[in-house]
């Protein structure tokens, strides 16, 4: 099979090789001013306890909101909500939470609110940050994790086209996670 080079910078990749879950990450300020800002570099780093990592930029709101405040949301965006999310960086704070008309309510354990539009969230807390190159990263210990009941009512490669999970692909691209195949023989094994 001939292969050609490609480039080293995730920002010229056409195809896009490391898709990411599309979420948006909820915040407050200490004043209780709350925020929300899409992301796509999201990890699970460690089973027990429950951890969570994002990769994300260290003067940005919602970085300096979890820094101060140390609590926040990661709500799974669905497909309709795409365009939205996708659109939303061309404003920031208030202006952004108004424009896209997501609906912001209160979280079970944490000092954030969550985005009631999305069909999953996981409530974390701070438990570390790292600086690595140009990213500034967040891990959280995930404290609470909800799920809309309907989704549990149903067989489990079905659940996956109710939550309608995307990810990122490349800019103003993404993908439905929809095309769910169960491999037989090793399906105990993880
Ligand atoms: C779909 C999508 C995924 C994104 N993923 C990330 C990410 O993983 N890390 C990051 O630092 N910025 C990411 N961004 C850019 C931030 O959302 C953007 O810089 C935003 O303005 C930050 O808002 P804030 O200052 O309110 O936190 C993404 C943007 C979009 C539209």
């Amino acid at each position: 099979m001939k292969k050609v080079d490609f480039p080293i910078d995730k920002r010229e990749w056409h195809p896009g090789l490391i898709p990411g879950p599309v979420v948006l990450i909820s915040t407050c300020n200490s004043k209780g001013e709350p925020n929300i800002a899409p992301k796509s570099w999201l990890q699970m780093v460690s089973f027990e306890p429950p951890i969570l990592m994002f990769s994300g930029t260290k003067d940005n709101v919602t970085e300096r909101n979890i820094v101060e405040n140390e609590d926040f949301g990661v709500n799974f965006v669905n497909s309709s909500m795409a365009p939205r999310v996708y659109g939303c960086i061309q404003w920031s704070g208030q202006e952004r939470i108004e424009k896209t008309g997501f609906t912001l309510v209160k979280a079970t354990k944490i000092r954030a609110p969550l985005v009631d539009e999305c069909n999953a969230h996981l409530e974390c807390r701070l438990h570390s940050t790292a600086e690595v190159g140009s990213g500034f990263i967040i891990y959280g210990e995930i404290v609470v994790a909800s799920i809309l009941e309907a989704i549990l009512q149903v067989g489990y490669e079905e659940r996956y086209k109710l939550l309608d999970q995307i990810v990122f692909l490349e800019n103003a691209m993404f993908s439905r996670i929809c095309n769910v195949e169960q491999i037989e023989q090793i399906a105990a094994a993880y």
